[in-house]
């Protein structure tokens, strides 16, 4: 089977799928976006109400902030990035993921990153963060830093764009500033993929 089939069969898993009780509340499921690629693959939080609306990610105004990061050094989700998030569904009212809703999701997004063995892996924001390193520690501690990931990937974690949204300065040291640091880190990276 091909990357895209495989894909398609978990996809249509998550169609089908009421394991936790955001199913009674989804609009669409939000699988992923982007291309799938074997390079480079970012982990979100989970749908807002645009994307429920559409059934695609990053799709309202962290969205924008966040194709204008990938598209100031180059790259875009259009050919470069498969993007998909923590949970298929959205939490009402935006609320944070409860631990539950996290745990019967996780296998489809463990199965995304099987089927696609991305070699880098951006995690975007805090609870990306907390699945994907399995630990309590903040985002603005292990921003910008690499650590080991599944299937020999590099995993950086990177804030989220909503969080930049809300932190308007651009000055040194600030969460936009950073974050033009980390992109810029992460595009060498994926330039030096072969
Ligand atoms: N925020 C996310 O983390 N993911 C989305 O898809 C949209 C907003």
């Amino acid at each position: 089977m091909s990357i895209e089939e495989d894909l398609q069969d978990v996809r249509n898993m998550c169609e089908y799928c009421d394991k936790c009780s955001l199913s009674k509340t989804r609009t669409n499921i939000v699988f992923s976006g982007g291309i799938p690629n074997h390079k480079m693959m970012l982990i979100g939080e989970a749908p807002g109400y645009y994307e429920d609306q559409k059934g695609e990610p990053f799709v309202g105004k962290a969205g924008q902030l966040l194709d204008k990061i990938f598209a100031s050094v180059g790259l875009s989700r259009e050919k470069d990035v498969y993007i998909c998030n923590t949970l298929k569904c959205r939490p009402p009212n935006n609320r944070d993921p409860l631990p539950e809703e996290k745990e019967a999701c996780y296998p489809y997004l463990e199965a995304q990153i099987e089927i696609l063995k991305p070699r880098i892996i951006l995690i975007c924001g805090k609870v990306a963060l907390a699945t994907m390193l399995n630990s309590p520690i903040g985002i603005t501690k292990v921003r910008g830093k690499w650590f080991d990931g599944p299937f020999g990937s590099k995993m950086m974690p990177i804030f989220h764009p909503s969080y930049l949204l809300r932190n308007d300065s651009h000055e040194k040291g600030s969460p936009k500033w950073l974050m033009w640091q980390d992109i810029q880190e992460i595009k060498k990276a994926y330039d030096a993929l072969d």
